[in-house]
């Protein structure tokens, strides 16, 4: 009986991806013969992606740069994973439960440029990240060096740590204006012989621009300081391989670009680096030793949706990666260029190959970002990423160019007549 089912949870997760994917990559075949711009355009191909999703078509989504939706091969890998745990959770948690994440995690690995003794699967960015906050050696007297265009509570929680142990955090002003060359000597003007860690996201995440990560990780190990990347907005968004950036460190969340499950997220660690990092969750195995990346993973109560990131995969690769770059940047675009010279309104978001193409800021003189937000929400069922001062706008594979018509619609006759 137990053999049986450890096979039919196999088998079946194998048997949905057989006879779900074909609408994806059969939609391809029209795309083929296009280069990923000129696919980018093709609005029936990209018909045929979004009826692989079971949105709500009351709303239009422009703020997938923070949650996407996943696709529905992987819900229903998530479903039946779920059924088949609780019909008998210990057994299939942690039996099965290893090799399931053992499966992902290879595939994750060879996608990031990494070896799947590299990779471990977390939550989220939030958790990878906070793991190297604690856990990373800064001595007394030693400083951290991080941007103004990093994630605050991530900025916060290394000013709390650099409190209580009493090092220095030092947070270098990245201009949005400055040129590669600039911000790499910027970082470069702030690393001092105190400092052990450099901490720095792969996509800024309030304008989207890419950062010259493999220059800054280059000049950071010529001087012995250790790279942590908050790839949050990279893997799935903008070409990413962590051996190629050549970090110590590199965290992204499945759930935003690579259109993973909610709660499923990586965090990469060059192996070398891995026994000297201590884990957050102490392992339950004492048997593991500090040299596996297992020992930064929780317990194994998380397993329902790590076969599903493999259902998110397949549909990555049905789709191509190149041509799902192709099509967040002609989207971004495709609404900032309809609102380029209108009166009012800031774009913050470079086009080109700084850029990181799915997503960009923008405000309009004089209407509070916060306002506007909710204007856009309870007036007009468009959902945009609410900021400080900017309001954000993602779109993904799912975004129709009608959804972001809508948006500027609204947003040139605020920025004429106001709220
Ligand atoms: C740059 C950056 N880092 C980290 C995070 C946290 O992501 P998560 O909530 O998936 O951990 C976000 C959230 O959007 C982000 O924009």
């Amino acid at each position: 009986m137990i053999d049986r089912r450890g096979f039919l949870f196999h088998a079946g997760l194998t048997g949905v991806n057989l006879a779900m994917l074909p609408l994806v990559a059969r939609a391809a075949d029209k795309v083929v013969s296009k280069t990923p711009e000129e696919a980018a355009q093709d609005e029936d191909y990209w018909a045929a992606v979004r009826g692989a999703f079971r949105l709500d078509g009351r709303f239009a989504d422009l703020q997938g740069h923070a949650v996407a939706s996943a696709p529905s091969t992987t819900l229903d890998e998530m479903a039946r994973t779920v059924d088949v745990v609780h019909s008998l959770p210990a057994y299939h948690l942690f039996r099965y439960g290893q090799t399931e994440k053992d499966r992902v995690r290879a595939r994750l690995a060879s996608v990031l440029g990494a070896e799947a003794t590299e990779v471990a699967l977390v939550r989220n960015t939030t958790e990878g990240i906070s793991t190297l906050i604690r856990g990373l050696e800064v001595e007394l007297g030693d400083e951290v060096v991080t941007t103004d265009q990093d994630y605050p509570p991530f900025i916060r929680a290394w000013q709390a740590r650099g409190d209580r142990e009493q090092f220095r955090v030092r947070v270098v002003s990245l201009p949005n204006e400055a040129s590669d060359d600039q911000l790499v000597e910027q970082l470069a003007n702030a690393v001092t012989d105190r400092t052990s860690v450099l901490m720095a996201c792969h996509v800024l995440f309030r304008s989207g621009r890419v950062l010259p990560m493999k220059r800054i990780c280059a000049m950071a190990r010529e001087r012995r300081v250790r790279t942590v990347i908050d790839g949050a907005h990279g893997f799935g968004h903008v070409p990413t391989d962590v051996s190629q950036i050549g970090c110590d460190y590199y965290a992204n969340s499945l759930h935003k670009w690579a259109l993973g499950p909610v709660g499923t997220g990586v965090l990469y660690i060059r192996e070398e680096l891995i026994a000297e990092t201590p884990p957050l969750f102490m392992p339950w195995d004492e048997s593991l030793g500090d040299n596996r990346i297992e020992k930064f993973e929780d317990p194994g109560t998380s397993l329902p949706a790590w076969p599903a990131v493999n259902a998110s995969l397949d549909f990555l690769e049905a789709i191509g990666l190149p041509r799902k770059f192709a099509r967040h940047a002609y989207l971004t675009r495709y609404w900032s260029e309809q609102l380029d010279g209108v009166q009012n309104v800031t774009v913050r978001g470079i086009q080109g190959p700084t850029h990181g193409g799915g997503f960009a800021s923008l405000r309009i003189t004089g209407v509070e970002s916060r306002r506007l937000f909710r204007h856009l929400l309870d007036r007009h069922r468009i959902l945009v990423g609410p900021g400080e001062t900017d309001i954000k706008i993602a779109s993904q594979v799912y975004t129709r160019p009608a959804d972001l018509d809508a948006l500027v619609a609204v947003i040139k006759r605020v920025a004429r007549n106001g709220l």
